[in-house]
């Protein structure tokens, strides 16, 4: 592995973490000695079958969990904690039902580091701000539960990126909407992230899907894992010229990437779902 360079803003060596359950007193281990450098500015999408470890890889990234041996580093510094500079964000849109679109949005402002510094009309101007960036302008006042699931997400979006985190780590966040929404969702966090800015300006993002043409269209590379106990099997660059939001998937190299990935996947995902070994015929 070479050096880490002043653009790798993520570090994971050697992470591995099993789970012990007292109940049955059996020992699952869901990571297995995973090594990945991740750039500034970097797009990644974890796939992989269910119960391969992407979920708990994020979760150690995010500091809610610890390897049980291995490091992962931030900007060279070890994650020992949850911080504010890293963003969750869920498929459950995790909103706080009682409160209105600016007061979800706000709340990290409110309780949390990212906002001390701030004054109460420096946070409106923020929370304004990104409300506006999430296309959600005009339902400042409304609850979660006169929101679509759409809507619901974007406000998940703008609270965490109020937050101002450097690293945005998304598990499933597009997952529970339907497919015309998800299209239209992916080319906004596309934009958000910046697609068209410089790679400098751009956030660091790990985003985990179950949908292969959904991590073709938005990574930089995607990371395959695979299963019992969960490894990575393959990097795959994502070499489809940017900007995609629109363009992607006409091109050659989205399906042949696309065929790749599923063909890494293939079979453990039938097993995951209970089924057998996949044939041509049912690729
Ligand atoms: N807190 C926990 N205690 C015990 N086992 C756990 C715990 N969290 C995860 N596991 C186990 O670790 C493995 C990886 O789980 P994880 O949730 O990371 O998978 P995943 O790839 O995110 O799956 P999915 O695609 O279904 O969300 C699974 O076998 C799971 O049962
Ligand atoms: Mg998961």
């Amino acid at each position: 592995m070479n050096a880490p360079t002043d653009a790798t803003k993520l570090r994971l060596k050697n992470v591995t973490k099993s789970f012990f359950t007292p109940r049955t007193g059996s020992t699952t281990l869901a990571v297995a000695e995973m090594s990945l450098d991740i750039q500034t500015g970097e797009f990644i999408c974890i796939v992989g079958p269910s119960g391969c470890g992407k979920s708990t890889v994020l979760n150690m990234i995010a500091g809610l969990d610890q390897p049980s041996s291995g490091q992962i580093d931030k900007d060279g510094q070890v994650i020992t904690a949850p911080g504010a500079d890293r963003g969750v964000m869920f498929q459950d849109y995790a909103l706080m039902p009682w409160q209105t679109v600016v007061d979800n949005v706000g709340f990290g402002l409110r309780h949390g580091t990212p906002g001390e510094h701030l004054s109460a009309k420096q946070r409106q101007e923020r929370v304004a701000h990104f409300i506006e960036l999430v296309g959600l302008q005009g339902s400042e006042n409304k609850y979660p539960h006169q929101l679509s699931g759409g809507m619901r997400q974007r406000v998940a979006l703008a609270r965490l990126l109020a937050n101002g985190p450097d690293i945005l780590l998304l598990d499933e966040p597009l997952g529970a909407l339907d497919a015309q929404t998800r299209l239209i969702l992916q080319a906004e966090l596309l934009r958000i992230w910046g697609e068209t800015s410089p790679v400098f300006e751009r956030k660091t993002a790990i985003f985990i899907t179950h949908d292969i043409e959904e991590a073709v269209l938005l990574a930089d590379r995607v990371v395959v894992m695979s299963t019992h106990p969960g490894r990575v099997r393959e990097v795959v660059t994502i070499d489809i010229p940017r900007p995609r939001a629109g363009h992607a998937r006409t091109n050659p190299r989205f399906g042949v990437l696309v065929e790749h990935i599923w063909s890494l996947i293939r079979d453990e995902a039938y097993r995951a779902i209970g089924g057998g070994t996949s044939t041509k015929a049912l690729s």
